[in-house]
């Protein structure tokens, strides 16, 4: 569809509102005038801007061309794990429609382009067995379309799926082995891409992945114990700390192997992501205010500390003690700097509330939850515009506040936001034309957009944005009704058809600004 095709009166709102959103954004003193339209030329030369998918959210064909079944795959299949027993078995139909996307990406206009890679499909039983050289060729073809057109892979070695047989040999990340497991993938990853690949992230959100597979028991190998959730074994306090740990190492152990023999030659980065939340304390309380530091500590500090400083903050060594696992002088020294940027997926704020002074829901009232109870309301009012995702909102200020706390706390390590993205609450039966017309995504964007100008314009280096996601995909537990992308995707056809927010980034990208939307 058309943007020429929209109505004269749903443009002029698109453009009141964002002259509006400037205003109430900028009128706190900062350098922006009243009526400065955010332009692409706000940014740093040689920013990076760019958009995000993953492997089993967008590639299907979870079965072809020696794939081997992940977590995810037997998740699904024995669990069934989205809303309406979705899968990502076809997922965007990605792996046989590579080339459409790769066009996509290229008239969007975008710099750098970050997807993951299907382990599964490179080493279908990891160091059990081979490379797989159907897996290699389907991810060359992604780079060498994307080097052609001049656009950066950015490229997440793990995200989420790995093959069935670690969770069944070895109970994958509870066991060190895992560690050596991933630098194998790793090493096949430099060796097979690296001549090409400038940017590489290890593992996407480990602290994350430990909470929600190993402490709520939601996501693959669901393990929890009560009062967390319901699950057949696991440890929901000890537990998420040992994935974390393994996590980490293995983070750790795969930079080392890049800094020490491939970075010279490939002349790559490689860095970590973390889930960031930003923390707001619920009430002006000392004890609250202290909670909201405990949320940082305990989620940032908890992913970024050990590859920055080489250990664990103190704070959670004070409250786990001897549960909290150590790294050896050994490890500490491999882990410190191992991480070349740091970087952000970063969606939205959520109160802060002090567990040890106050009553809480007794999930929080745990070491592993710094005594802190997080919650997206106060006296029954939203800290932002819901979204259709539970702990979403929409609370712009946050991106400034997120990206400052990492540039004091880590001495301004180079950062990328790596995902940031709207879905929009869900309406029964939403008609396709409402859904293109995602005027509210374009308002997220943009506003959060010019709280990151904010921070760069106070010093933070900040090196490049990814909107989360291309195009709708498979959203973990949500399935296909949570949509987050530039593009909708047609789950009958497969067609990818742009939503307004598409054309507004593209037209971002030229510079223009929204006013200009006019001339589109
Ligand atoms: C973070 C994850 O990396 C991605 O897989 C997910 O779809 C988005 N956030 C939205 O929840």
């Amino acid at each position: 569809m058309e943007l020429k095709s929209l109505p004269l009166s749903l443009l002029f709102i698109i453009s009141t509102c964002f002259s509006n959103l400037e205003a109430s954004i900028n009128g706190d003193g900062s350098r922006f005038s009243e009526q400065h339209p955010l332009k692409r030329s706000d940014f740093p030369p040689g920013f990076l801007f760019g958009a995000s998918t993953s492997a089993y959210q967008v590639e299907g064909a979870y079965l072809e061309d020696g794939k081997s079944l992940t977590n995810w795959d037997e998740f699904c299949h024995s669990k069934g794990c989205g809303e309406n027993g979705d899968n990502g078995d076809i997922a965007d139909n990605h792996y046989h429609l590579l080339m459409k996307d790769i066009e996509i990406v290229h008239s969007l206009g975008i710099q750098a382009y970050r997807f993951s890679i299907s382990w599964a499909r490179v080493l279908p039983r990891g160091r059990f067995g081979e490379v797989n050289p159907l897996g290699i060729i389907f991810y060359n073809k992604i780079i060498d379309n994307l080097v052609l057109k001049g656009i950066e892979p950015f490229v997440t070695i793990h995200h989420e799926d790995f093959p069935q047989e670690f969770e069944d040999r070895y109970e994958s990340w509870l066991d060190p082995q895992m560690q050596d497991e991933f630098v194998h993938f790793a090493e096949t990853c430099f060796k097979s891409f690296g001549d090409r690949v400038k940017y590489w992230i290890t593992i996407n959100e480990p602290n994350l992945v430990s909470e929600f597979a190993y402490e709520k028991g939601e996501y693959p190998p669901n393990r929890c114990s009560q009062p967390f959730g319901n699950c057949s074994a696991g440890n929901s306090d000890i537990e998420p700390l040992f994935a974390m740990h393994n996590m980490l190492l293995a983070h750790g152990k795969a930079a080392k192997l890049y800094h020490e023999q491939y970075q010279a030659k490939q002349g790559g980065l490689i860095g970590l992501v973390a889930h960031c939340f930003m923390y707001e304390p619920i009430t002006d309380s000392e004890l609250d205010r202290k909670a909201a530091e405990r949320a940082l500590i305990f989620n940032i500090g908890w992913t970024f500390d050990p590859p920055i400083f080489g250990d664990y903050p103190q704070e959670m060594r004070e409250c786990h003690g001897n549960e909290l696992p150590r790294f050896s002088q050994e490890e500490k020294d491999f882990m410190k700097n191992s991480t070349d940027f740091i970087a952000i997926n970063h969606y939205s704020s959520l109160y802060a509330k002090d567990c040890t002074n106050s009553s809480c829901l007794e999930t929080y009232n745990r070491a592993i939850k710094g005594f802190v109870e997080t919650t997206g309301e106060r006296n029954g009012v939203p800290i932002g515009d819901p979204t259709s995702m539970p702990r979403f909102f929409v609370v712009p200020r946050g991106m400034e506040e997120i990206v400052n706390y990492v540039k004091t706390r880590y001495n301004n390590t180079p950062m990328f936001v790596t995902e940031n993205g709207y879905s929009s609450p869900n309406v029964d039966n939403a008609q396709v034309e409402e859904i293109l017309n995602d005027v509210k995504r374009i308002e997220f964007h943009q506003a959060y957009l010019a709280s990151l100008v904010k921070a760069i314009r106070n010093g933070a280096d900040v090196r490049g944005y990814f909107v989360w996601s291309l195009m709708d995909n498979y959203e973990w537990l949500h399935g296909y009704n949570v949509r987050f992308g530039l593009y909708y995707v047609d789950r009958q056809t497969f067609d990818r058809i742009p939503k307004l927010s598409a054309r507004w980034y593209q037209d971002f990208l030229r510079n223009n600004s929204l006013i200009d939307i006019y001339d589109l």
